[in-house]
């Protein structure tokens, strides 16, 4: 089976951390995402991947090539002017002769895409969408299916009054290559709002099936930040639990740094004497953290240089950060190349972006 990955969106939710970097790059524990999900398609033998991109990415492009290096055969496609989720996967058609994945390239999950083919199989479906139970379904589309799985309604971010069920559309669905003709070309069109509720209106076969497995969508900086608090805490199985402390090649840490784990540091760090980690943390590859600074529970991108007696709490940094000594970051969220200066602090909420300079008088 090939899968489609819609990679176009304009990840407006995850700003500041997307304003440089698309959100199919943004690094978790130090690879980018999208290479964790194609590792996860491979896992599942899915190995004929198109990448529906927006516009040209060239990061996405410059980084996975051909997939070969990744063991996957990739191809790209990219659209004139934004064309939605299905209108996306159309732009793929020629690609797509028989039953086929597509999947939304913000989701990182555990679920048995096996077990969903021999589901949407059994069931003669035309589309099979993925469910997966959330505790507030507004900001997700929520669907209501009987106990065989046949989808009754669909409705994209639900108001609070129309909540009637906790379980969502996951943002995986397989699909019978016929439905790509209820699909206009060229324009923009979407699954949620248009082509779900226009196959049900006609009483096509459309099925959901649900699964506990571990499944996050990575669209806002709270939700990036929970995908590592999972991953850390061992919450999927694909990364082992616990207290571990995992240290890059050409990584120095100074025999009296603290490191409490789960911390991820990358390769080329330099951790200075009495800095404390306090897990979960995460370093990206090329940064150097001074003496008796303090990092808690933050994930930090590649090449961050914070000087002595700084401290890092709750907080994302993207890459090229620069916090002077005895600045204080708590619950923050810095784009790429913000420099704080010295002595500064940023409170809870705050959000700065890139190429900032924080002055003592923010
Ligand atoms: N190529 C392309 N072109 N991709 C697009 C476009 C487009 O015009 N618009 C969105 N995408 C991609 C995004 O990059 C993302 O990977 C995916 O489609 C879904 O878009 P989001 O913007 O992340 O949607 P959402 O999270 O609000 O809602 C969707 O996902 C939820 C599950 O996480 C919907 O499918 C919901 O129904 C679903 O519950
Ligand atoms: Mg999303």
């Amino acid at each position: 089976m090939k899968a489609v990955i819609l990679v176009g969106g304009e990840a407006i939710r995850l700003r500041p951390l997307t304003l440089n970097t698309p959100k199919a790059m943004v690094p978790v524990l130090n690879t980018p995402f999208l290479e964790h999900v194609i590792g996860y398609l491979s896992q599942h033998q899915i190995r004929d991947i198109i990448l529906a991109q927006g516009r040209l990415t060239p990061p996405i492009e410059s980084y996975f090539g051909d997939g070969r290096r990744f063991g996957v055969r990739l191809s790209y496609t990219v659209e004139n002017s934004p064309l939605g989720t299905a209108g996306a996967v159309k732009n793929t058609a020629k690609y797509l002769d028989e039953t086929f994945l597509v999947l939304n390239g913000d989701i990182f999950t555990d679920r048995d895409i096996t077990a969903m083919l021999t589901f949407h199989r059994e069931k003669k479906a035309k589309v099979t969408i993925a469910l997966t139970p959330v505790d507030d379904p507004t900001s997700y589309g929520l669907i209501e299916s009987n106990a065989g799985g046949r989808v009754r309604c669909f409705v994209e971010k639900p108001g609070r009054d129309e909540v009637t069920t906790n379980m969502i559309n996951a943002g995986i669905y397989i699909i019978e290559p016929e439905v790509l003709a209820h699909i206009p070309p060229r324009v923009s069109f979407s699954f949620e709002h248009e082509l779900f509720p226009q196959l049900l209106e006609r009483g096509e076969p459309v099925y959901a099936t649900p699964s506990p497995a571990y499944w996050i969508d990575i669209g806002t900086p709270d939700k990036y930040f929970q995908l590592h608090l999972d991953l850390l805490g061992g919450k999927s199985h694909r990364f082992t639990p616990g207290d571990k402390v995992q240290i890059g090649k050409q990584s120095h840490i100074h025999p009296e740094a603290q490191i409490t784990g789960p911390v991820v540091i990358g390769n080329n760090c330099t951790i200075g004497q009495g800095a404390r980690l306090m897990g979960p943390v995460v370093i990206g590859p090329g940064s150097v953290i001074e003496e008796d600074t303090i990092i808690e529970r933050s994930i930090i991108w590649q090449n961050a240089r914070l000087g002595a007696r700084v401290q890092v709490k709750n907080s994302i940094m993207a890459g090229d950060c620069r916090l002077e000594a005895s600045s204080t970051i708590d619950g923050s969220v810095l784009g790429d190349n913000v420099t704080v200066l010295g002595g500064c602090k940023l409170g809870p909420g705050s959000r700065t972006w890139p190429g900032t300079v924080v002055e003592p008088a923010t």
